[in-house]
């Protein structure tokens, strides 16, 4: 079976193609992404509607690129996947007409996909694929969860951040410091030259003894010592980047271990933009291999947002038996869910 996916629900147009054959674990042909973030920048953050108009511009062009690297024709396609939420409406509404259009004029059906199953399940696509069950640690820019995952679509909510999201902390601490959006790769790159117990910033939640989140308090933390400094701030930068990195990841890999004890399970695995942050990888890398956990990543180009996860969960959720709630539809009827909780999927 060959499977279209189509990512628009933010800031990212990606489409690729993924090839099932029987229970074999799903083969990537070709991807192709574009980034919208330089046309963002000006904004210091994401202008919805700018980007839906550009995903619209991005779509097509990028869906014949990944059928041309792949020596493969549309006629060819038995699936259009795309992203139906959560996410900004009128972004996800670009990629659900699209598939809907391809899939109406091919007369194949359509399979909506939850973007953070995408991410969960983006691991497959690496070389070292994981193995169910597994503990999930999805950080991204609008999410933070510890899920359990005993298979394709069965998710269990573990904890979950009360308000902004680790991606969200990297972003606007970095904001604060003057370093652009999305500001997560910037502060991380900056705090290589800087001293990690330079300053003291909370680790919320680090000891409530659930696996929640919060890393609202942080940021305003990090905007009080910006403040504190003042002019000395541009010379002290590069150590309030690395005491903020220490302080996010220091609780990302405190509970990822309390969830991986709680739940008696032995694999985690690590997905969403956050994930390619290189500190929490070497964190998370010395703590497993110490207490004997495996950990899984996707490949850093697959931890952001991209066609390719969306193309791999559905081929994996139509691998599964039977498909679940989120089945094939050939009413194409632009269904998103700018909303939609993961563990609804379960
Ligand atoms: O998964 P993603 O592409 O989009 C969402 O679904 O939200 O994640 C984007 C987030 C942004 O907040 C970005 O700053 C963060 O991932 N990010 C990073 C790094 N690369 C991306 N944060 C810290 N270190 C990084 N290297
Ligand atoms: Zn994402």
């Amino acid at each position: 079976m060959l499977i279209l996916g189509i990512e628009s629900s933010c800031d990212e147009t990606g489409v690729a193609l993924v090839r099932t054959e029987g229970q074999a674990l799903p083969r990537l042909l070709s991807h192709a992404l574009h980034s919208q973030i330089a046309m963002h920048q000006a904004y210091g953050g994401v202008v919805p509607e700018l980007a839906s108009r550009d995903h619209i511009r991005r779509v097509i062009p990028l869906a014949r690129e990944v059928l041309a690297s792949a020596h493969e024709s549309l006629q060819d396609v038995d699936v259009v996947a795309y992203t139906r939420g959560p996410g900004l409406a009128g972004a996800l509404l670009v990629g659900a007409g699209v598939a809907c259009a391809l899939g109406a004029a091919l007369g194949k059906p359509v399979l909506g996909v939850h973007h953070l199953e995408g991410h969960l399940l983006s691991p497959f696509l690496s070389e070292d694929a994981p193995e169910f069950p597994f503990v999930a640690l999805l950080v991204s820019g609008g999410h933070t969860q510890l899920m359990q995952v005993d298979g394709v679509g069965r998710y269990e909510l573990l904890g979950e951040t009360i308000d902004d999201a680790a991606g969200e902390a990297f972003d606007k601490s970095a904001k604060l410091m003057g370093l652009g959006y999305p500001g997560g790769p910037a502060l991380s790159q900056l705090a290589q030259q800087g001293d990690r117990s330079a300053f003291k910033l909370p680790r919320p939640l680090l000891h409530s003894g659930d696996l929640d989140f919060s890393f609202a308090g942080l940021k305003t933390a990090v905007l009080t010592q910006a403040q504190k400094l003042g002019d000395q701030l541009g010379a002290r930068k590069a150590d309030l980047a690395a005491s903020t990195e220490a302080a996010i990841v220091e609780v990302l890999l405190k509970k990822s271990l309390a969830a991986l004890r709680q739940t008696g399970l032995t694999r985690l695995v690590v997905a969403g933009g956050v994930g390619a942050n290189r500190h929490l990888r070497e964190q998370l890398n010395a703590a497993c291999e110490r207490l004997n956990f495996r950990v899984h990543y996707p490949e850093l180009h697959l931890c952001t947002d991209n066609g390719a996860m969306i193309a791999m969960a559905a081929a994996m959720r139509l691998q599964s038996q039977p498909p679940g709630p989120q089945g094939l539809s050939t009413a194409y009827s632009f269904d998103i869910k700018p909303r939609w909780p993961l563990a609804d999927l379960a």
